[in-house]
């Protein structure tokens, strides 16, 4: 099998070519990946033969900084293809555009979003905390019988993206809102069967919003950031806020659904609220 560093073997030195990241990610015909400091001057000669090995990609771009501030998003910088950072990803029976510098957007979580799915039943009323350009209701209104989902997004061009996204695959049964969810969440004044909240980085600072828009029965997808050793603590977070809310939850499952650092994980807490 040709690889990145078969292709580039006798191009880049033995000692540098060992920074070479050999995990990227593919989002529709955009390729984002990083390039470590010691191969910065080799960045072009990488693009190209990232173009040359994968015949349907158009754009490479590499990472210039992280997930960072209230829209999680992340800069990039095209280094090699055409001059554009939107594409159009396939997943799961759907078409979405992506901006990859704009909104928040992962294909790696692409199996926990199917995870979540197979879980809706019919006549289920779901909301997406968070929804960005709107994976996890596109995904759920093609692949279930749920009866409505809603979606709330503060990141206006992320907004904006989920709206063309439930166009593009004839979604009748999404309502997306532009907004704060702790000011959206009071305004609906609806309950849920079931309740996503893909922010990892800050979701315990909303469980208390989520927790108002649930009846007995409605399923809470929780997601944390923690270290192997402390995946309990996401749980102690739930039962302190149902306490705070006078509800009482049970404890479904814990999900690990991917690696965020060393031996720190991306995880979901399925709780179930009695
Ligand atoms: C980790 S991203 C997940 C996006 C999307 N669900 C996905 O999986 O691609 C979290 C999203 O939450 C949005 N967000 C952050 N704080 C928010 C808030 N208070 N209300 C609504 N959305 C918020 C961010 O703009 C971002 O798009």
């Amino acid at each position: 099998m040709v690889t990145l560093k078969k292709m580039l073997a006798g191009k880049i030195g033995e000692k540098q070519i060992q920074h070479l990241t050999t995990s990227y990610d593919i989002i529709g015909d955009i390729i984002v990946l990083e390039i470590k400091k010691e191969l910065i001057k080799k960045e072009k000669m990488i693009a190209q033969a990232l173009l040359e090995m994968h015949k349907n990609i158009h754009v490479v771009c590499k990472r210039v900084g992280i997930h960072k501030g209230a829209f999680r998003t992340q800069k990039v910088k095209i280094i090699a293809g055409e001059k554009r950072k939107k594409t159009l990803y396939k997943e799961l029976g759907t078409r979405l555009f992506v901006d990859v510098e704009k909104v928040y957007f992962s294909p790696r979580l692409s199996t926990e979003r199917k995870r979540i799915m197979e879980q809706i039943k019919p006549g289920e009323k779901v909301l997406v905390m968070f929804s960005g350009c709107a994976p996890y209701p596109c995904v759920f209104a093609k692949n279930t019988k749920a009866k409505e989902i809603v979606g709330i997004e503060i990141n206006p061009e992320g907004h904006k993206l989920g709206l063309e996204n439930i166009a593009l695959n004839k979604i009748k049964n999404v309502r997306l809102y532009l907004g704060d969810v702790r000011k959206v969440i009071p305004q609906l004044k609806e309950a849920f069967d079931r309740i996503c909240m893909p922010l990892p980085k800050s979701a315990e600072d909303f469980l208390d919003v989520a927790l108002l828009a649930t009846k007995k029965g409605t399923i809470v997808h929780f997601y944390d950031f923690l270290h192997e050793d402390k995946f309990s603590e996401a749980k102690e977070k739930i039962r302190k806020a149902c306490l705070l809310a006078k509800k009482k939850c049970t404890i479904i499952s814990v999900n690990k659904c991917g690696s965020h650092a060393p031996h720190v994980f991306r995880i979901c807490v399925d709780f179930k609220v009695i």
